[in-house]
């Protein structure tokens, strides 16, 4: 058999639906028989239904028949819609033909690095991070550079840091705020430095703002509003995590910069055709119908979250601020891992064994998580509560 293409091995994966795999079948095969579960606290998803009224509007797109071929960049009244949405909190004046809309907001990713990066070029990519933009980065033929995100300045960095890694062959830069894994919002002036920065070396920005809405404290504030940026930014966002769709598939890509769109468009010509017609009905009502169930979920979540960090610090040897943003904890557990000599990884799999309860090791997000574990607050009080007591009673048998 002659072998796959030079590429494949290259390419990476998200290791965080590997280890939910593994956790299912070790669930299934060892504690089920024992009467007993686990409680999952890595869920990168909203842990909530979708809204009614977005359901009743997908069910309304197939008892109309929406059931064909659209456009590829997607349907008008929708890309109109999001470049509604999206001025609103720019400022930018984007028009339906600014957008491109994918089946979820991931394949964005792949599309603006396939359109930009030839080998040997450098994307600047903070480090922890979600780790889709590294791993097509590399499958390109790119380099990947890392940023380190810092604990001590709430996972935000340094300007003089961004920088220092500047060289000729850099062509892109990864924003990610609020960010996963680490729940940081990135502040005013940093982005302002890094639009500066971009302008200066004629960089192009991803700015993935798929937890735009979910800023706990502070703001949101989008690069790409700032003048300049908009024509060679492009914002990724979508319905997975606002309106608790993420098996909708919908997400989009918006960019002033008419070349870079009409690649967008292209590429997801040749990839998919378009998204599923039913889930872009649904997604107009995400976008443009009633907002009161996004703010209850928000008001939930911060609740989640104070109770998470609280719980958290209680137990020895795990330490963490108090995210911002998104619906992540990183939680710094080196002490623990230097007592037990072991990595995170080894700590993550013993949770899981002897605690029932599934978190991730920060690794998975990067070399710079290796202090790390993550955990997610999407699950409700009562997991919470339950895992963390687990978690605290394992610990203390240490
Ligand atoms: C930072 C970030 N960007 C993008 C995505 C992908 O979103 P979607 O499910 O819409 O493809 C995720 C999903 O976890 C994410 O965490």
């Amino acid at each position: 058999m002659k072998s796959l293409s030079k590429r494949m091995p290259r390419l990476g994966t998200e290791n965080a639906f590997s280890v939910v795999g593994k956790a299912k079948k070790f669930e299934a095969e060892v504690l089920a028989p024992l009467g007993k579960n686990l409680i999952y606290l890595q869920i990168g998803e909203p842990g909530f239904d979708t809204p009614k009224n977005i359901n009743d509007a997908a069910i309304k797109a197939i008892n109309d028949n929406q059931t064909h071929y659209t456009q590829t960049a997607g349907i008008p009244v929708l890309r109109n819609a999001i470049a509604t949405s999206t001025s609103k909190y720019t400022g930018v004046d984007y028009k339906g033909e600014d957008v491109v809309v994918t089946p979820g907001a991931k394949p964005i990713m792949f599309y603006m690095i396939n359109a930009l990066i030839d080998e040997g070029d450098e994307v600047i990519i903070p480090n922890p991070a979600y780790p889709i933009y590294g791993s097509v980065t590399e499958y390109l033929g790119g380099k990947v550079v890392p940023i380190q995100l810092k604990e001590e300045n709430d996972f935000n960095f340094k300007i003089e840091e961004l920088e220092s890694k500047i060289t000729d062959k850099t062509k892109l830069i990864i924003v990610n705020s609020p960010q996963n894994p680490t729940g940081g919002v990135y502040g005013r002036e940093l982005i302002n430095q890094i639009a500066e920065v971009a302008i200066k070396h004629d960089l192009w920005v991803l700015s993935d703002e798929i937890y735009n809405e979910m800023v706990h404290e502070g703001e949101h504030y989008s690069i790409a509003s700032i003048p300049g940026m908009a024509e060679r930014t492009v914002i990724l966002n979508g319905c997975s995590k606002t309106y608790a769709m993420t098996g909708y598939r919908v997400g989009w890509g918006l960019t002033k910069n008419k070349e870079m769109c009409a690649a967008l468009e292209q590429l997801a010509c040749n990839d998919v055709s378009c998204v599923n017609a039913i889930a872009q009905y649904a997604a107009l009502e995400a976008v443009s119908g009633p907002q009161e169930e996004v703010q209850k979920m928000l008001t939930e979540y911060k609740a989640r979250r104070d109770l998470l960090v609280k719980l958290v610090n209680e137990v020895p040897g795990m330490k963490c601020h108090s995210p911002k943003g998104a619906f992540y904890l990183m939680v710094n557990v080196r002490e623990i891992l230097n007592k037990l000599n072991i990595t995170a990884d080894v700590l993550c799999d013993r949770i899981m064994k002897e605690a029932n309860v599934l978190i991730l090791p920060g690794t998975v997000f990067g070399v710079y998580g290796d202090d790390f574990v993550r955990f997610s607050y999407v699950s409700t009080r009562e997991m919470i509560e339950e895992g963390m007591t687990r978690i605290s009673k394992f610990i203390s048998t240490i």
